[in-house]
């Protein structure tokens, strides 16, 4: 068992129509003037920006909104709401939609907080020593960002896709509605919910330390949201179900399921990093895509590990060798991926990548992780060239 810290302090408002205590909250935190960020539209489709904006107009709370964060979200629109919360004094963030506006926030924050070129942070060329205060107002459950300590971005100059953590950006406080998720197309559903599943897994498959009461916990999330995200591929409505995946989003990526371990393993979110960033894939989808060729090619050096989870996670039975029984486990999960109409490769992703492809992006992931980098196992660039070439 290793030393932690773990440090969550952002405060949780669950449930039905909770997005009208939007201004109250804002007020809380001491927003006065404030930026709402949000993607393509679909929170104007649903109609949830207007009520925000009659929220803050009813409670008498100055605002300016910026549409456009993509999916895999830009550097561009960053630098423009960095200028634009410079020209309007803006103190306070407003994400609303998924991981990408959210992210898209935290980096327009930095930008605001600090001085010089924000992708300096996500380039590792210094550190942050602020953000603006943000809150998120979340219409997807997935990426965690709602309480996480990250932000991920792509410069869309040579399509690099960088992540960049610290505590400053970790979100004031987070709106989460199950029913704002019942718009969602089946297919974000499901990338949502293989995205939850892995931000734990990342953490489950080391060869560090580990608690007992940790991975009691990953194993719990990981099974609610195996069976709840089958439950919605039949019955999308189902409020407990859309209820049971949000908090578990939130849950799997605020480290409470990495407490007591060496910080996880982190190499299926690198490769995949690299697709969000040439080819432009949901994050969930690249993350299954590639998930079953890197477990492929580490489960023997974190044999104890896959098969635990084979057997208390994927139903495995505890019979024959263990490295029967964790290859059982990897196979159990790509039947998952499957049923819930997930890739487990890359050509099933939609990507038919050149050998040179692959040989970039390996080149590419080695640089993002400073040459080498996993718990479970240890990969260079040739490894993750491997993974890439057995995933097509
Ligand atoms: O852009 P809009 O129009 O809102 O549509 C989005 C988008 O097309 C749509 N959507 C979201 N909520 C909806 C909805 N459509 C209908 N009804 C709703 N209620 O879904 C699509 C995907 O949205 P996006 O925000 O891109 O998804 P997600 O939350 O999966 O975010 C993905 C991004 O987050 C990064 C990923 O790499 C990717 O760039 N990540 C961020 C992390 C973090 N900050 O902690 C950790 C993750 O590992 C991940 O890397
Ligand atoms: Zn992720």
């Amino acid at each position: 068992m290793f030393d932690f810290q773990y440090f969550t302090p952002t405060k949780v408002v669950f449930g039905k129509n909770t997005e009208s205590r939007v201004a109250e909250l804002i007020r809380e935190f001491g927003g006065t003037k404030i930026l709402i960020h949000y993607g393509g539209g679909s929170v104007v489709r649903s109609g949830l920006l207007k009520r925000v904006t009659d929220s803050l107009d009813a409670a008498g709370l100055a605002y300016v909104t910026l549409g456009g964060a993509v999916p895999n979200p830009h550097l561009g629109l960053v630098y423009e709401g960095i200028e634009l919360c410079k020209k309007e004094g803006v103190d306070f963030l407003l994400g609303v939609g998924g991981g990408s506006a959210i992210d898209s926030a935290k980096a327009i924050g930095y930008g605001v907080a600090n001085e010089g070129d924000v992708w300096d942070f996500y380039d590792y060329k210094r550190k942050a020593t602020g953000c603006l205060p943000i809150g998120v107002i979340l219409t997807i459950a997935a990426t965690g960002s709602e309480m996480s300590d990250s932000s991920v971005i792509t410069k869309e100059e040579g399509l690099v896709k960088r992540g960049y953590s610290s505590d400053y950006c970790r979100p004031k406080f987070a709106i989460m509605n199950p029913e704002l998720t019942m718009t969602l197309p089946d297919y974000q559903t499901a990338c949502g919910c293989t995205d939850i599943m892995m931000h734990t897994m990342e953490r489950y498959f080391t060869n560090g330390g580990n608690m007992d009461i940790t991975d009691a916990l990953a194993e719990g999330l990981l099974r609610t949201v195996k069976d709840n995200a089958l439950i919605l591929c039949k019955d999308p409505k189902n409020y407990d179900a859309r209820a049971e995946v949000m908090w578990a989003g939130s849950l799997a990526h605020n480290g409470l399921t990495g407490c007591g371990n060496d910080g996880g393993d982190w190499m299926t979110h690198k490769l995949e990093h690299e697709l969000g960033g040439l080819y432009d894939v949901a994050h969930g989808a690249g993350l299954a895509a590639i998930w079953g060729s890197w477990a492929r090619y580490v489960y023997k050096d974190c044999l104890p590990r896959f098969k635990k989870f084979a057997i208390n996670v994927m139903g495995v039975e505890d019979s024959g060798s263990d490295e029967e029984i964790a290859l059982r486990g990897i196979e159990a999960m790509e039947d998952f991926y499957r049923s819930i109409n997930m890739p487990t490769n890359l050509r099933e992703l939609g990507v038919e990548a050149t050998d040179e492809d692959l040989v970039l992006m390996a080149q590419k992931c080695a640089i993002g992780v400073g040459g080498e980098m996993g718990s479970a196992k240890v990969l260079n660039e040739e490894a993750m060239l491997a993974i890439y070439r057995a995933s097509m």
